[in-house]
């Protein structure tokens, strides 16, 4: 019998069975920011913590420099070839592969960095933030301050109306996509630029419901169709060179419950609310969008708009 806490997962997919995590292994974006992030914040001879391990592979990174890393897996097939791959890799030694739920585990010394990649676009199905939250309460309550540094830092979320066609060969089927980053698909047109709605700090108290509204202004005609969830992973801020290390997530396009026709120079308004780690369904329900068919003075920022 699956407890509460097992369905919920296994709902939201968090549970990832062993397959998916050669998806992750093969996405060169993903590995190789969180490779670059995790060899500029782990300095030698650090201590480190990975809440959700998986094949531990971001453990193994952060083992090239580490003494000590703690990786926890709730999956107890993970959890075997996580401990599986350790043996076949140098410095696998070096990390320590705990099967135990990551909202429970406290590491047995201070730590100086803690991973955790429980990431889906806009924060939603994954527990990154509850898992953090509940860890920055705990360890603060065992250890005291200053906290550890947390690879990703912070994340910024961002939404754009699009235009999406949903026709597969004549049948028509309005459906959540993903998308990949850079140039868009056929059948997909942005109508406007992106607008940021929330900004995650891991170093700070994170509240976990999202609520949100903003204008946008229509920078072409066509039918407006959908929204784009944007999320984009500020894996480490490296300060010598006043940059950060990023990993931007699939697109997700969310389809309206009613599209609209909008021409240039409308301004649309879109708003949503949810809890982080909630569904998908739950912001699809409370996604709304509305033309206000107000023109834009020529030139005007968007953020004027916001
Ligand atoms: C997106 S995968 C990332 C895996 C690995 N860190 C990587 O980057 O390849 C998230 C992992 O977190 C694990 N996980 C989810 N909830 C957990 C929990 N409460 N405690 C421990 N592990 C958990 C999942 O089983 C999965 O292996």
């Amino acid at each position: 019998m699956l407890n509460e806490r097992e369905i919920e997962s296994c709902y939201l997919g968090q549970f990832i069975p062993v397959q998916y995590h050669h998806n992750m292994l093969m996405d060169q974006n993903r590995m190789g920011g969180f490779k670059a992030a995790i060899d500029y914040a782990v300095k030698p001879g650090m201590k480190v913590l990975e809440l959700g391990g998986g094949t531990g592979v971001l453990s193994w990174f952060a083992a090239a420099k580490a003494d000590k890393v703690y990786c926890v897996e709730f999956n107890p097939d993970m959890v075997r070839e996580a401990r599986r791959f350790m043996a076949l890799n140098p410095n696998g030694h070096k990390v320590d592969v705990i099967h135990a739920d990551a909202f429970e585990y406290l590491p047995p010394e201070p730590v100086d960095v803690v991973i955790c990649e429980m990431i889906h676009v806009g924060m939603l199905r994954e527990k990154q933030v509850e898992v953090i939250e509940s860890f920055k309460r705990r360890y603060a309550a065992r250890f005291g301050g200053p906290l550890p540094v947390f690879v990703p830092e912070a994340v910024i979320m961002a939404a754009q109306p699009l235009h999406q066609a949903y026709d597969f060969e004549g049948f028509y089927a309005p459906i959540v996509q993903f998308q990949e980053t850079g140039s868009n698909p056929p059948g997909t047109v942005e109508l406007s630029a992106p607008a940021v709605y929330s900004i995650l700090d891991f170093s700070q108290p994170v509240d976990p419901t999202i609520a949100w509204e903003g204008k946008f202004l229509i920078e072409r005609a066509g039918a407006l169709t959908a929204v784009r969830f944007i999320t984009k992973n500020i894996l480490a801020v490296v300060q010598e060179r006043s940059t950060t290390i990023d990993w931007l997530n699939h697109y997700m396009s969310l389809p309206l419950a009613t599209p609209m026709r909008v021409n240039a120079g409308d301004v649309v308004r879109i708003s949503f609310n949810y809890r982080v780690g909630a569904s998908i369904q739950s912001l699809q329900a409370n996604l709304r969008c509305e033309v206000l068919h107000e023109v834009a003075p020529q030139g005007q920022a968007l953020q004027a708009y916001a």
